[in-house]
């Protein structure tokens, strides 16, 4: 059933408060890795009609508006004002001089085939050089890295690199999706309490700013939202979420959901819904590219560890049932495994119980392509936050806590891991934003009408 709420009456003039998406969208990514050139590439073939956007929610989802009988389901890029596939253009920033062919071919995601089709467009991206300290990534030895002597210098020279970037190519917009690597674990700190004292410590190279932190407010100083696709503190600290809001610039994070936490919350929320119980969940990956080669480092991997680890216990609330999940045992793992490389494979094995306690287990193991399944999160991101922006959505952007393992959200909520109540958060999002009803799907009056012509 579709019903209205006094908020409509909001909806309306936000509707009408959204500006079109004219002109050229950049979309600017730190670190041109497998994740992003995967995700460029796509986008370059599927403008030259070689490929489908599979796994994208903005270009192949569709969202239902009005009552069940209405049949009303338009494609959510035909629905709200997104920017179009043709204006967007790319840049980014990597510790590798590689352009993005080149970084590409490394990357051994895609096939020399499809590279090659779009050669042309990949080598026209040439990396601006990297805001980068070894200290929060020891596996990587690149050397296209900016020279500044404070981390002021260096957020300053970022600024400069996105002002240019948006004047040469003549952009009305941008966004910024972080697709670097994930750095050494890190915890909020007194720097990261409010913006006069990250700035302060800014001033004086404080080492608890992280380079991403660094992105994060040259991107929020220039009012141009930001994604965290990696695990990464960076924006999940009160002096960026004070900035955010300061410039009325949307943020969202964080580590893009892609393969097993996929299944995770795809999973779980089913064996919740049934009231089965759960008393162990043990997961393990083997993968060889270089997001594994920067995992291998333990301080790095305790940042991803953190991340994947926090799904679970949101979705099953032992507290509140005790008898199902209070001795649910959840361990991850991540093995760096070259031979294997962009081609993660992983193995879950559940054990559960049923009624009366019976045992049962079952066995998960996903053969999947890492940034296959992250490149279409990267461009709904890049998309849905240059609508938040122009529909004057400031700050955290829980709605989309769908595309994230770790949803940030306001500092005293807890956050959304259930992947049906957050397409179901998204979408009445979207049909708020766009003043139609919002949908709790009670389709009640739908057996009015049957009832009524008996
Ligand atoms: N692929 C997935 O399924 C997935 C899922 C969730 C999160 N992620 C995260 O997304 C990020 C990208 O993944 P990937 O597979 O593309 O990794 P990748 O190693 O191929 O690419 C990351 C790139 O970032 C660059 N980089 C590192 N620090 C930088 C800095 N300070 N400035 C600019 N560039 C920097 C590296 O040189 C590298 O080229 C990683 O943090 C990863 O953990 C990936």
């Amino acid at each position: 059933m579709a019903y209205n709420t006094s908020k409509n009456i909001k909806t309306n003039s936000m509707k009408q408060h959204t500006t079109e998406p004219d002109g050229r969208l950049g979309v600017l990514l730190p670190g041109l890795g497998a994740v992003a050139t995967t995700m460029i590439a796509g986008v370059e073939a599927i403008k030259k009609g070689l490929s489908q956007p599979v796994g994208s929610l903005t270009q192949m989802g569709t969202i239902r508006l009005g009552s069940k009988a209405d049949n009303n389901r338009p494609r959510i890029k035909d629905f709200v004002p997104l920017a179009d596939l043709n204006d967007l253009v790319f840049g980014g920033w990597d510790v590798y001089s590689d352009n993005v062919y080149q970084a590409a071919v490394n990357a051994k995601v895609l096939e020399p085939g499809l590279l090659n089709a779009v050669r042309a467009e990949l080598e026209a991206i040439v990396p601006m050089k990297a805001a980068f300290d070894r200290n929060y990534v020891k596996n990587l030895d690149g050397t296209h890295i900016k020279e500044a002597t404070t981390r002021y210098e260096m957020a300053q020279a970022l600024i400069d690199d996105i002002e240019q970037f948006k004047t040469n190519n003549d952009c009305s917009r941008l966004v910024m999706i972080w697709c670097g690597s994930t750095e050494i674990y890190m915890e909020e700190s007194a720097v990261h309490s409010s913006l006069a004292s990250f700035e302060e410590g800014l001033r004086n190279n404080d080492p608890a700013i992280a380079p991403s932190m660094l992105y994060a407010y040259a991107a929020l100083k220039s009012g141009v939202p930001f994604a965290n696709g990696a695990p990464n503190l960076t924006v999940d600290i009160p002096a960026l979420i004070e900035l955010s809001y300061l410039t009325n610039t949307p943020i969202c994070g964080k580590d893009f959901k892609t393969g097993q936490t996929l299944m995770k919350t795809i999973l779980a929320p089913g064996l919740q819904a049934r009231a089965l119980g759960v008393t162990g969940w043990f997961s393990t990956n083997i993968l060889g590219n270089r997001d594994g080669l920067v995992l291998d480092d333990p301080d790095n991997f305790k940042t991803k560890e953190v991340s994947k680890l926090s799904v679970l216990d949101e979705i099953f609330q032992p507290e509140q049932n005790p008898e199902l999940y209070k001795e649910l045992y959840h361990k991850v793992r991540i093995n760096y495994y070259p031979p294997h490389g962009d081609n993660k494979e992983s193995w879950d094995n559940i054990d559960i119980f049923g009624w009366l306690g019976y045992q049962m287990q079952i066995k998960i193991n996903f053969l999947c392509r890492d940034s296959i399944l992250a490149a279409p999160l990267v461009l709904d991101l890049a998309l849905f936050m240059d609508l938040a922006k122009r529909a004057d959505m400031s700050g955290i952007q829980e709605w989309l806590s769908f595309y994230f393992k770790s949803p940030q959200t306001a500092p005293e909520l807890a956050p959304e891991h259930d992947i049906f109540r957050q397409l179901f958060k998204l979408e009445n999002t979207l049909r708020y934003l766009m003043g139609e009803d919002l949908i709790a799907h009670l389709d009640l009056e739908d057996y009015q009408d049957l009832a009524s012509t008996v």
